[in-house]
């Protein structure tokens, strides 16, 4: 069994957020977030593991997560010249998972359940493919299937205007190599690309064996602001926190689970968590509230931030107004020019959301 992550692709929900960066390497808790995948992979017992990566943010991906060491795994980079869409990205992976079965994971999703027992469940049976399910208020936005009492999935269909079910299709596939034959036969959707949900259609309609189970945990397709708070919130309830490798002084007040990396300074500070504060970070005079996560190398001056994900090297100082719900991307700068702010001076880069409450 081998696994086959797909972390390519363009990545245009997070901007400007990830305008430079890959979106797979947005922290959760200070976590990229295809760290969450190639963990839970690892934890199933599927140790080799093929990562698409786009020329735009392979190198990236790359030098941080490494040759898969850190995780127990042998890691193979392959190349997507374009994001030609997810069935493409098998396709040209062909070389790497050769006659193996494998789960197909999408690098941006994070999901609650462990792997093993769908694994148990696709192998037992023999099927040639195993789709995970979740019931969702809006299915429009994802790929959705129509599925039989028993289990057996009838039919599939991409972004439907009018969906045939509330069944979205999770970012996590098991495939037998059936899967190459039957993208071998599908042509490019209407947006132009080669699409899973067609190319499981075709093992359907070929009569293959295509099941799909039901989520029983939490999903989150972490693509947007909200859904990456709703994340960070998440795992900073599950996760163990109570660490301090930092400077703390007397002066600071810390209660709840906190977390502090090493060689962070906290000076004259409230914390009060769930909250991780990564390594070298700089914190004077700052309240810290609730569900935060604070990135390597950030410096908060006279700040007041509260269930806010701000990433690494990002600068924030003398702002008196809580900053709420709010994500905060690397190296970026918030300061007032003045001591008492009358205006705001803003540079707001494309797509971005600024909410003045
Ligand atoms: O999140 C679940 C949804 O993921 C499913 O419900 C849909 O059926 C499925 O098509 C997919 O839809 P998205 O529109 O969310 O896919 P996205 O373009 O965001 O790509 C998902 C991941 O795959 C992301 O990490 C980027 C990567 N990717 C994407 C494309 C199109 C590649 O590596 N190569 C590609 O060509």
């Amino acid at each position: 069994m081998k696994a086959l992550i797909l972390s390519g692709g363009k990545g245009t929900r997070l901007r400007p957020l990830t305008h430079t960066g890959a979106k797979q390497l947005v922290p959760v808790v200070n976590k990229p977030i295809l760290w969450y995948g190639i963990e839970s992979i690892v934890a199933a017992g599927i140790t080799d593991i093929g990562i698409i990566l786009s020329p735009e943010t392979g190198e990236e991906i790359k030098a941080k997560t490494g040759s898969g060491e850190r995780f127990g795994a042998k890691i193979t980079y392959i190349l997507q010249e374009n994001p030609d869409g997810l069935a493409h990205a098998v396709k040209i992976a062909q070389p790497f998972l050769k006659e193996s079965p494998f789960v197909m994971y999408l690098g941006d999703n994070l999901i609650q359940d462990t792997l093993s027992e769908f694994l148990t469940q696709f192998q037992d049976k023999q099927l040639d493919s195993l789709i995970l399910l979740r019931q969702v208020p809006d299915p429009t936005a994802f790929g959705v299937a129509k599925v039989a009492a028993d289990g057996k999935v009838l039919g599939l269909v991409e972004k439907p205007k009018i969906p045939p079910s509330n069944l979205a299709l999770v970012g996590v596939y098991f495939f037998s190599p059936a899967i190459h034959d039957a993208i071998a036969r599908i042509q490019p959707s209407a947006r132009g690309e080669l699409e899973i949900t067609d190319a499981i259609q075709t093992l359907i309609d070929h009569q293959k064996q295509v099941e799909a189970c039901e989520l029983t945990g939490w999903w989150l397709d972490t693509g947007k602001k909200d859904d990456l708070l709703e994340a960070n919130r998440i795992i900073l309830d599950e996760c163990p926190l109570t660490a301090c490798h930092g400077e703390v002084d007397d002066q600071s007040r810390i209660t709840g689970r906190v977390k502090i990396g090493r060689g962070s300074k906290i000076t004259n500070c409230t914390i009060r968590g769930p909250v991780i504060i990564g390594e070298d970070c700089h914190l004077d005079n700052c309240f810290i509230g609730p569900y935060s996560s604070i990135s390597n190398r950030v410096s908060l001056v006279n700040a007041d931030i509260e269930h806010s994900v701000v990433l690494e090297s990002a600068k924030i100082v003398d702002i008196h107004q809580r900053i709420v719900d709010s994500v905060i991307g690397q190296r970026a700068q918030i300061k007032p020019a003045h001591p008492r702010p009358k205006a705001l001076r803003l540079m707001v880069g494309d797509d971005s959301q600024i909410d003045l409450i």
